[in-house]
């Protein structure tokens, strides 16, 4: 792993100055300095114009700005330059061109028009990350290198011929002889059976749904597809440069399929992505749980906020605008949740193109208004919190996440198309946000033993070994509580025989002999008053202690809710789809048993995380409602310099940082 922060914590944005004339760059580069700026990041949709013909480069321009940011003091994160290729690529090459699942091809004229298993994109790009990398490897301005741009996020699924061929080629790796794929993939049934690898296609649109195991499969085989373009240009870069490597992750936002967990080691720091859902007033609780997912992946270590907004997007079919506080209130919150660095898109609002009404940091109306005063505020905090830099984040909770459970338990022909992966995850964490506990989001495979509490949403599919561990967490003393459908396959999406929850049968000790899906709509009551939907089975306790049962539906009688104990820690398992009071119930009672507290004990809709290095803390207190609170807090508030002795006072949407007194 190559050091990536530098003395401050980074602040900035994508700097995509060839849509301006260039007497407009020293004025960017005068506001810049005003707000804060520190780092930028430069090229990332430059391949046109810094190769404008096959093999001939034009790197006039992109010195000029170089230069100019290094003399006014600004770093840059510099890009490959390859996220979109030129459309001389598709004419000259039109079979780099990706294809849907029904064959239609996507042209160029949008952004990222190409088949991730193309030979020849593949060279090109590399071509052009050796040509940027050799010329400013030494570039003095340059702190860190940005590979591509959200790989994946348009063209991840490609069914074209190239990428039937590299398919194969992929799933002859994975299974060595046809036996083993014919197996996996449950063949015998529905006539499938393959005679010769050539018969293989991506799953392309079929008549009725395509075989389970070949979608999963596919998915598995995209996301690396993906991830090989990464190492590919990571490894040019490692001969050319020594700063350090990365590429925006989109973590959250429902983001499926590219497998960040496992691209996470390819990268020198983990950097990512988000925007707010602006519809769901309750999107900062998205944001949170993007930011501790993206704290999952980074291992624990401080990660950077490549881009976010500073007000509306463009892309969501009604665009609200952040009101004033509320970009201080997410930046700070990725602060909070372990980011050392706050970047967005775009520096200056563009003025033709797609994304012309997308905000920036400088407005279309110029310095002169709320956005631009408030990014400089943002860059002048930032400064006053340079001494959080590095420290992580305090969590005695894990929500574990896997994206292959993921793709597979939202495959079609399942018992309920009401059971998505997002759901009870985010019930789960809505409940530990509103009680004011920061949950690390990981990998099943992660180590388990720092946790007091480990929660298991939707687990559909899972490995043995991840079962194991999560066994010997509990026997060692740790507390689990799982939710339905958990456990159901293995990874080749084959049932666990013998009930069900199949993999956590023994652990949670018990055994569902049927599922039971409700209707749309429909709900039940359980003798606890909890009330529930979507979701109910017959399970049969097999040494759990039963704590609930329905009262009505399907399942009159029949436990909803089951407590074992295993060793010296406890099993959960949780049947239905509780509601909201009832899972703020459920997590309330778990962080009783366990002993989680609160980062502090803040009033409702105060968010509270608490950084720390060694045994220097900081507490972070978000203030997302209307009125006035107070919290109880001992330090120095360091975006105010004022002092708390035992109270903090913190106006409507506000957020302040105590670096609290050792007490
Ligand atoms: C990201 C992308 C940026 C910009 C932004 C708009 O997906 O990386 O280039 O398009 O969204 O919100
Ligand atoms: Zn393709």
């Amino acid at each position: 792993m190559r050091q990536w922060q530098g003395n401050s914590i980074y602040f900035g944005g994508d700097y995509n100055p060839e849509q301006w004339p260039e007497e407009t760059w020293p004025e960017d580069v005068d506001l810049m300095r005003r707000a804060g700026v520190n780092l930028v990041s430069v090229g990332i949709f430059s391949w046109a114009l810094l190769e404008p013909t096959p093999g001939r480069f034009e790197f006039g321009w992109l010195d000029r700005v170089l230069d100019l940011l290094h003399d006014g003091g600004i770093q840059v994160d510099l890009a490959t330059a390859t996220a979109s290729p030129p459309p001389w690529l598709a004419r000259a090459h039109p079979e780099t061109l990706p294809r849907r699942a029904d064959g239609t091809i996507l042209w160029p004229g949008g952004r990222q028009a190409y088949c991730p298993s193309s030979p020849v994109f593949r060279e090109r790009s590399l071509e052009l990350v050796r040509a940027v990398a050799g010329r400013y490897a030494e570039h003095p301005a340059v702190v860190m290198w940005h590979i591509s741009n959200e790989l994946g996020c348009h063209n991840v699924h490609c069914y074209c011929d190239v990428s039937a061929e590299a398919f194969r080629g992929w799933l002859r790796e994975r299974y060595g002889d046809l036996d083993r794929l014919n197996d996996a993939w449950g063949t015998a049934f529905w006539s499938q059976r393959y005679g010769d690898w050539a018969e293989i296609n991506p799953p392309r649109t079929v008549t009725a749904f395509a075989n389970p195991t070949q979608q999963l499969d596919f998915l598995r085989f995209s996301s690396e597809e993906l991830r090989a373009q990464l190492r590919a240009e990571r490894e040019v870069l490692r001969t050319l440069v020594r700063q350090p490597i990365t590429t925006n992750f989109m973590i959250g936002m429902g983001v499926k399929h590219m497998d960040y967990q496992s691209w996470a080691s390819d990268v020198d720091l983990v950097s990512n992505d988000h925007y707010m859902t602006a519809a769901d007033p309750q999107a900062h609780l998205g944001l949170a749980l993007a930011a501790d997912h993206t704290r999952g992946v980074a291992g624990g270590d401080p990660w950077l906020l490549m881009e976010h907004s500073t007000s509306a997007v463009q892309w969501q079919p009604r665009n609200v605008a952040k009101l004033p506080g509320q970009l201080r209130r997410n930046s700070l919150a990725h602060v909070a949740r372990g980011a050392d660095g706050v970047l967005f898109f775009q520096w200056r609002a563009s003025r033709a193109g797609a994304e012309k009404f997308h905000s920036a940091l400088v407005p279309h109306a110029g310095p002169d208004t709320k956005v631009f005063r408030e990014v400089c505020q943002l860059g002048a905090d930032l400064k006053a919190l340079a001494e959080i830099r590095g420290s992580r984040v305090d969590a005695d909770v894990a929500i574990l996440f896997d994206w292959e459970a993921w793709w597979a338990v939202e495959l079609d022909s399942h018992p309920s198309v009401d059971v998505t992966y997002a759901d009870r995850m985010n019930a789960l964490y809505g409940s530990l946000w509103r009680a004011g506990v920061t949950a690390d989001v990981v990998h099943p495979s992660a180590d388990l033993s720092g946790y007091r509490l480990v929660l298991v949403p939707t687990l559909y599919l899972v490995r043995d070994a991840d079962v194991a561990a999560l066994h010997r967490y509990v026997e060692a003393g740790g507390t689990a509580a799982v939710t339905y459908f958990s456990g159901i396959v293995d990874a080749n999406d084959h049932i666990r025989l013998g009930g069900y929850p199949g993999a956590f049968r023994e652990l949670l000790g018990v055994r569902t002999e049927e599922f039971f899906p409700l209707r749309e709509g429909e709900k039940v009551r359980l003798d606890d008053g909890s009330t529930a939907d979507v979701w109910t089975e017959w399970v049969h306790p097999d040494g759990a202690e039963v704590l609930a049962s329905y009262t009505d539906g399907p399942l009159p009688g029949v436990p909803a809710l089951t407590r074992n104990q295993v060793g010296d820690g406890a099993a959960w398992y949780v049947g239905t789809r509780l509601d909201e009071p009832a899972t703020d119930r459920l997590v309330a009672r778990l962080l009783a048993e366990t002993g989680v507290r609160p980062a502090a004990s803040a009033p409702p809709g105060v968010e509270v995380v608490r950084r720390r290095d060694g045994d220097r803390t900081w507490l972070f207190a978000i203030n997302h409602t209307d009125t006035e609170v107070r919290l109880p807090a001992h330090g120095v508030e360091l975006l105010t310099g004022g002092h708390c002795a035992g109270e903090l006072a913190l106006p409507a949407g506000e957020v302040a940082v105590v670096r609290e007194d050792r007490t």
